[in-house]
Formats: C-alpha cells, sequence, structure tokens
C-alpha cells in the first residue's frame, strides 16, 4: 500500500480503513484524524520549540507506542536536540493498567544536567509515566517535563502534571497513530476507538 499523505482528512481514513479490513474492521469510530494529528503535533513543536532554544535537550521517548507522535514531532522541533529511548511493561494483552511497572529497556547514554522531555503517547492511570519521571528525576537532569499525545483524566489515578498535551480524550480504548492492543493497530494513520468486542472476546 502506498504511503499516505499529510493534510488528508476523513475520505483517506476511510481509504484505510476499508483498504485494511483485517484492521478496520475493528475500529467502531475515527476519533482523531490525521489531518488534526498533524495540526496539534505543529502546535506542540513550535511551544517546545520556543520553551528549550539555547537548551541542552533530550527527548525521551517511551517506545513502543510513542514511536509516529515523537517521529512528528521531532521535525516540528528545529533545535539541536538527542534522542532516547526507554521501554516499559505494563499492560500484556489488557486493556487496562495492572499498575505494575517493569523497565524492559533503560536509556543509553547519562542526562545528568540535560533538559529532558519525556515523549509519551497517551497519560491514563498515571502509573507508567509517574514510575518512569521518578526513575529519571533520580540522574540528575536539569529539567523534566512531559508531552503526552493524548490524555485521559477520567482514568488517573496517580496525579501528574502534563506539560504539552495534545488532545484529552474520553474514557475510550483507542489505538492506531503508535498505540496498540495486543501489539496490534499501531500502523493506522489515524486515532480510533477499538469496537468492544474487540477486546470483549479475549478479556
Ligand atoms: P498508564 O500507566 O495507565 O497511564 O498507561 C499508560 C500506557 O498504557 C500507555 O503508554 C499505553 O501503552 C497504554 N494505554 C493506556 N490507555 C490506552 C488506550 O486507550 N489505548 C492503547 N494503549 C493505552
Ligand atoms: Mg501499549
Amino acid at each position: 500500500m502506498r504511503s499516505t499523505r499529510r493534510g488528508t482528512a476523513i475520505c483517506e481514513n476511510d481509504r484505510v480503513t476499508t483498504a485494511i479490513p483485517t484492521l478496520g474492521a475493528d475500529i467502531g469510530e475515527i476519533l482523531i484524524d490525521e489531518a488534526a494529528i498533524n495540526a496539534r503535533v505543529a502546535e506542540l513543536g513550535a511551544e517546545v520549540t520556543r520553551d528549550y532554544a539555547g537548551r541542552d535537550l533530550v527527548l525521551v521517548s517511551i517506545l513502543k507506542g510513542a514511536l509516529p507522535f515523537l517521529a512528528d514531532l521531532m521535525r516540528q522541533i528545529p533545535l539541536p536536540l538527542t534522542l532516547d529511548f526507554m521501554e516499559v511493561s505494563s499492560y500484556g494483552a489488557a486493556t487496562t493498567s495492572s499498575g505494575m511497572v517493569r523497565i524492559l529497556k533503560d536509556l543509553a547514554k547519562p542526562i545528568e544536567g540535560r533538559h529532558v522531555l519525556i515523549v509519551e503517547d497517551i497519560l491514563d492511570t498515571g502509573h507508567t509515566l509517574a514510575h518512569i519521571r521518578g526513575h529519571l528525576e533520580t540522574q540528575r537532569p536539569a529539567s523534566i517535563r512531559l508531552c503526552a499525545l493524548l490524555d485521559k483524566p477520567a482514568r488517573r489515578i496517580i496525579p501528574i502534571a502534563v506539560d504539552y498535551r495534545g488532545f484529552e480524550i474520553a474514557d475510550k480504548f483507542v489505538v492506531g497513530y503508535g498505540l496498540d492492543y495486543a501489539e496490534r493497530y499501531r500502523n493506522l494513520p489515524f486515532i480510533g476507538v477499538l469496537k468492544p468486542e474487540v477486546y470483549a472476546e479475549a478479556e
């Protein structure tokens, strides 16, 4: 399938759901289409660029869900910066957080004295980001802020401040643009609500 273009809207998303029937058939509703994602990511990039000009910035991204967001966001930040990655596991195949966070991959380079911006796909209960933030704070960076594409405040258990937020969304399980259910749907170019029967069958 040819790659999707920027600035395309609902008809393009329809084309994708039709062209990938095995993925598209499981989506009940497109919550945020490609054009809306692109526009918001550009705004976030402009804010970050303004705030971090002249600072030694490292974007710490959480594998794997934040990858498309990171790839798009960093190209909207025309500053000297570096990337580093962590991978954590908290869910398995379920759609609700276990509250148990395990570090599967840690940073490759020290962050002491550097300005860290955590780039994450979604803030839900807050367990994952509270754990990651605490872990990074022990390494004495100059500052830590959080950039999350999506925020589900209704689900919050651990209070956590979001410095840059893409979209606030309702308490629905979403997939696409990096977000998965049981490791699938990450390659959808939009954010959609998974039909509840898809995970009801498995849980
Ligand atoms: P938290 O620890 O409950 O805040 O969950 C954060 C992690 O749960 C995210 O990094 C996602 O991997 C996953 N997650 C939370 N809500 C959703 C969702 O609606 N769709 C897909 N993954 C989600
Ligand atoms: Mg996930």
